[in-house]
């Protein structure tokens, strides 16, 4: 494609608002991210779009709509994967791991947990994996595999490019700049081809599983509670309804006396009397008393 028809066809793109729309309601509804009809976001999606179009073998938003809403799985993958944002970093928000530290230390006086001695986490969306390899770094030095501590975290994300990376766990070595210099031993830097970037160790690696989930899962099918769930900086692109809905279920998820972390700029207050808030942006999930019922 010369540069002067890529112009062509990304100014063609920009001025079909009808497609535009079709596709953020077929967006809103398989993912809940909501993309409001302004220049700006009609710029954003004509731009990302005209990259898998013709992958796809289509000409324009009409033709890629018509394959989403036949079930293309291809179509669906491609277009999701291009349309989210997956910024993130290594203990972006980084008071939350001093207020996980604490609270997961408390957890090893716990009755149960001494018993048990697991410890399941859930990393909700969790792009390109700092985050979960991060919470990683922090649990892993509090349950000591070598003290039979079995650190279980699941990581997952919509996006199947991300997952990718995550899985590799190979990043540029600026990466590191956000890692707290205790850290800094739970990477091996590369030789070779890989000068200049740096692999997280196996050792932290190993305890998370990454896996595509989506939020709008209408039911969320984990057999059984976790003890910290991670769903930062996601659902600011979601409606009330979606957001609503997505804590009630991850409420659900957690142990009576699990902490919830989300993003900073995001609020549970008003959806769940059943979280209560510890710090900023962390809630711990109690048992909700009915009227009537004995405390
Ligand atoms: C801005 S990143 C946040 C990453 C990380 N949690 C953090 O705070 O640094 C948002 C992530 O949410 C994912 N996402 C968006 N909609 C989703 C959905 N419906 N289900 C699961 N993940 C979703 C995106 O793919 C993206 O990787």
């Amino acid at each position: 494609m010369s540069r002067d028809s890529g112009l062509e066809n990304l100014k063609k793109l920009e001025r079909d608002v009808i497609g535009f729309q079709k596709l953020a309601e077929y967006l809103r509804l398989e993912t809940g991210i909501n993309l409001n009809l302004s220049d700006k976001n009609q710029t954003l999606l004509a731009s990302r779009v005209l990259k898998i179009l013709p992958n796809l073998g289509f000409a324009d938003y009409s033709a890629l709509h018509a394959a989403l809403i036949s079930g293309h799985r291809d179509a669906r993958d491609l277009f999701i994967n291009i349309i989210t944002t997956n910024t993130t970093h290594f203990f972006r928000e980084n008071q939350h791991f001093d207020v996980l530290g604490r609270v997961a230390r408390d957890l090893l006086s716990h009755p149960e947990k001494k018993k048990t001695r697991e410890i399941r986490v859930w990393c909700a969306a969790c792009s390109t994996g700092e985050e979960a390899y991060s919470i990683s770094m922090v649990l892993n030095s509090i349950f000591p595999a070598q003290d039979g501590w079995n650190l279980r975290i699941l990581a997952t994300d919509i996006d199947t490019d991300v997952l990718r990376t995550a899985i590799r766990g190979v990043y540029p070595q600026e990466a590191l700049d956000s890692v707290p210099e205790q850290y800094r031993s739970c990477f091996e830097a590369g030789k070779g081809d890989s000068l200049g970037y740096a692999r997280v160790r196996k050792s932290i690696r190993d305890h998370i599983t990454f896996a595509p989930f989506n939020l709008m899962t209408l039911s969320y099918p984990f057999q059984s509670k976790f003890d910290f769930i991670f769903c930062r900086n996601v659902m600011i692109y979601f409606d009330r309804p979606e957001i609503h809905s997505t804590i009630r279920k991850i409420e659900g998820c957690l142990r009576l006396g699990g902490f919830l972390f989300i993003g900073h700029s995001e609020t549970v207050v008003g959806v769940t009397p059943g979280l209560k808030s510890r710090a900023p942006a962390v809630y711990e999930r109690l048992k909700v008393i009915r009227k009537g019922e004995a405390a």
